[in-house]
């Protein structure tokens, strides 16, 4: 079917430029449409494309009953998502030219990681990506939040890792979009049974989710890495979501789901 609007109707914005999401009101099958100009000669050229929502189409690579995984590029699962209570993330902060400098404690020195992270770790969300990820939930907690561009906000988390004189941070940021006070919470680095190069402890993704406002119930991971976000909103009782770029880390995330739930 062509897109016209006898049958599509608008269903909201995606966050990129002149995208929008519709709806067919026959089949209900949703798709995204960009409409954009150019001049040439004078004379305005429109330009359409339509093209399906990506998740209509996509299998997620592991799903229960309150977890679903989508091996995929967040920049095209998100727009196709419903809005949750709470986008909890983190995502790759573009440090990779740091990072290979990097040596000195610990996993910092392995070099067979740190090639491997910085594959991914080139590719941090710009301002528009981060735009849509916050619009994506009501609640938004960001890990690294001090790298990206985003709002003023008072309600920081600060994750405060008791060790000291290693050579990463000594403690990681939070942004929030609530407006409260700061909360830091204290734990060791998660080097034990690390499956990521990044890996966050469970207890602190749980942590956020006990701390975010109202309760949320459904909960989403756009750069979901090794699965500790979904692993802590599934020990909580929540539902939750997750997009991951790697399918080796999917496939982590996928065994983390099937084990029982942690007593932590
Ligand atoms: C900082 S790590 C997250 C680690 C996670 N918190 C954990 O505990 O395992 C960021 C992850 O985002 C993934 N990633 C990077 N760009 C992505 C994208 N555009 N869409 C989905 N995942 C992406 C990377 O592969 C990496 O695993």
């Amino acid at each position: 079917m062509p897109f016209t609007k006898d049958y599509f109707f608008r269903i909201g914005k995606t966050g990129r430029p002149q995208e929008y999401k519709y709806k067919c009101n026959i089949c209900g099958i949703r798709i995204l449409h960009t409409r954009s100009f150019s001049t040439h000669n004078n004379k305005y050229h429109p330009k359409e494309q339509t093209r399906f929502f990506p998740s209509s189409r996509m299998k997620p690579y592991y799903q229960d009953e309150s977890v679903t995984i989508y091996n995929a590029d967040c920049r095209d699962v998100l727009p196709t998502l419903e809005k949750v209570d709470l986008v909890l993330t983190d995502p790759p902060y573009g440090i990779a030219d740091v990072w290979k400098g990097g040596g000195g404690h610990g996993w910092a020195k392995s070099k067979d990681e740190s090639v491997l992270r910085n594959e991914w770790d080139a590719r941090p969300p710009d301002s528009a990506l981060m735009k849509t990820i916050c619009n994506s939930a009501t609640a938004s907690i960001i890990w690294g939040g001090n790298y990206f561009d985003l709002p003023v906000s008072r309600g920081w988390l600060i994750w405060n890792k008791p060790e000291r004189n290693f050579t990463l941070g000594e403690a990681e940021l939070a942004w929030t979009n609530r407006d409260t006070v700061i909360r830091v919470y204290d734990a060791n680095r998660s080097d034990v049974g690390r499956t990521h190069p990044t890996q966050k402890p469970i207890s602190l993704m749980k942590w956020c989710i006990e701390t975010a406002a109202n309760n949320p119930q459904t909960i989403l991971d756009p750069f979901m890495g090794s699965g500790t976000t979904l692993r802590g909103a599934k020990d909580l009782g929540r539902k939750a979501i997750g997009i991951e770029l790697e399918e080796r880390y999917c496939e982590i995330a996928a065994k983390r789901m099937s084990q029982l739930a942690m007593q932590l």
